[in-house]
């Protein structure tokens, strides 16, 4: 009898190593090989055979392929819709990954009521939660159709019998780190059993032109595989993010065959689940107190749209060491960097200070444009000045103090007036074209910034 093997998985990327290793070759993370036993590479069937159709193994010409044989359906969520490129695409794998109470169950339930009532028959498969769970939370979210096909089960093989049985037109799996299947004696979790689960689903969903969901969690810990394993397998990776402390709910596609990965869906999480958020710089903006130093508003791109967020800063004299830096919701190094040039090309002197930084709301910037509006939100809580109420500002700022252009100005200038920021610092290179641009100030560097500040502030 043949030796069991095994192999190391990296819980991250998914690549093995025939030995333990501190860092995986494939990703470079720390600390992320697990052993697994060693599963053959056979290749993957679906759970049922495939129906023959007479087009597989066949080459047909490139001009005789039928474009409109991809049909969406909206799920009816305009938020999800919009992330999704139109819709969900029949016999498509769309994993929504997610840390653990974001609100990947509440949205795919949401999801599955939306389809079950407009658009046909859906399978909800939970291996997290109990019926009467399900059950509870549906009656909360209210309105979600009786009809609704649910079922608790984990192993993967059983659901073969109620797919034939009801061919949903969308088959939800939450999550798929509880799925297990029978060919692997590994633990549901385990690297080697999300892939093979996910790989039986997602074929068996392509022989029955099933749109399938899947749900999967994010986690740093070792010991469940974090969906960046399956992200060659699907065709759409959705992330869910937010703070679970604040009710905004970010969700980006990733990763997107069907759509573009630029689009970004805002909700809410409420008492009746997730809701679309309409107009999200004025929720953003709701518990701002104007006339305050240490913030500043910037408009930022979420995907095609622009969204109106408060930057905030304090500066205090550092105690005793070093000086603290803390952010929240922005890069540490950007800030960082920040700090230096502000030290460098401005008079607001920050060497002994501490400086915290939060972009309010739970959400993240990662565009380079917010970097004018997070220096002066710094610079302004150091000098204790506060910027007039109606002044926002965006400029990614250079390592020699220039403020540097940022794309897409005439839409973020649009969105900052819509909100009564009528004026709005920018790089001045993007006015120099231009007979005029309404409410635009143009600022060549962060010294002529934070002067612009020194001579406006509120008294
Ligand atoms: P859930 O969908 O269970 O998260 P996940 O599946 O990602 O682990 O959502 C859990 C949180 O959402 C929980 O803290 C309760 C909250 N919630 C609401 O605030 N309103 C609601 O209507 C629902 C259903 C949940
Ligand atoms: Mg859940």
């Amino acid at each position: 009898m043949a030796k069991s093997r095994s192999v190391f998985c990296c819980t991250e990327c998914g690549t093995q190593q025939p030995r333990w290793l501190g860092r995986c070759p494939g990703c470079g993370a720390w600390d992320t090989l697990i052993e697994e036993p060693a599963v053959g590479e056979a290749p993957t069937t679906s759970l049922m055979m495939p129906a023959p159709d007479g087009t597989s193994g066949k080459a047909i010409p490139l001009a005789d392929v039928d474009t409109d044989g991809a049909p969406r359906f909206p799920t009816g969520i305009a938020e999800l819709d919009r992330v999704l490129g139109g819709g969900l695409v029949p016999g498509s794998v769309v994993l929504i990954g997610g840390e653990p109470g974001i609100g990947k169950s509440t949205l795919s339930l949401q999801l599955a009521a939306q389809i079950e009532q407009k658009a046909g028959r859906v399978l909800y498969v939970t291996g997290e939660e109990s019926l009467e769970q399900v059950r509870l939370r549906a009656e909360r979210l209210g309105e979600i159709p009786r009809s609704l096909m649910v079922l608790s089960e984990t192993r993967v093989e059983a659901l073969a019998g109620p797919w034939r049985e009801h061919s949903p037109a969308v088959v939800v799996i939450d999550s798929i780190q509880t799925s297990r299947t029978e060919r692997i004696e590994s633990a549901a979790g385990s690297v080697s059993q999300v892939r093979e689960c996910a790989a039986l689903l997602s074929a068996t969903a392509k022989n029955h032109g099933t749109a399938l969901v899947l749900v999967g969690h994010v986690t740093k810990e070792g010991t469940l595989a974090g969906p960046r394993v399956l992200e060659h397998l699907v065709d759409v990776v959705l992330n869910f993010e937010g703070d679970r402390s604040t009710p905004f709910r970010l969700l980006r596609a990733s990763k997107n065959r069907f759509g573009s990965t630029q689009e970004v869906g805002i909700f809410t999480m409420g008492e009746k689940g997730l809701s679309a958020v309409e107009n999200p710089s004025e929720l953003f903006l709701a518990e701002r107190r104007p006339g305050s130093p240490g913030s500043c508003i910037v408009p930022v791109m979420e995907g095609t749209r622009p969204v109106l967020l408060e930057v905030q800063a304090l500066v205090a004299p550092a105690g005793y060491g070093t000086a603290r830096r803390t952010c929240v919701g922005i890069d540490d190094s950007r800030v960082a960097l920040l700090l230096a040039v502000l030290d460098r090309h401005s008079e607001v002197d920050l060497l002994s200070s501490d400086v915290y930084v939060n972009v309010v709301g739970g959400v993240r910037v990662t565009e380079p444009a917010a970097d004018l509006a997070v220096a002066l939100a710094i610079a302004s809580s150091r000098l204790d000045k506060a910027l007039p109420t109606d002044v926002a500002a965006c400029g990614e700022v250079g390592l020699g103090g220039e403020v540097r252009r940022v794309g897409r100005l005439d839409q973020r200038l649009r969105e900052a007036g819509r909100l009564g920021f009528e004026r709005v610092l920018v790089p001045s290179g993007v006015l120099a074209g231009a007979a005029q641009v309404d409410g635009a100030i143009g600022v060549e560097d962060i010294g002529q910034a934070v002067r612009w500040l020194f001579d406006h502030c509120v008294k």
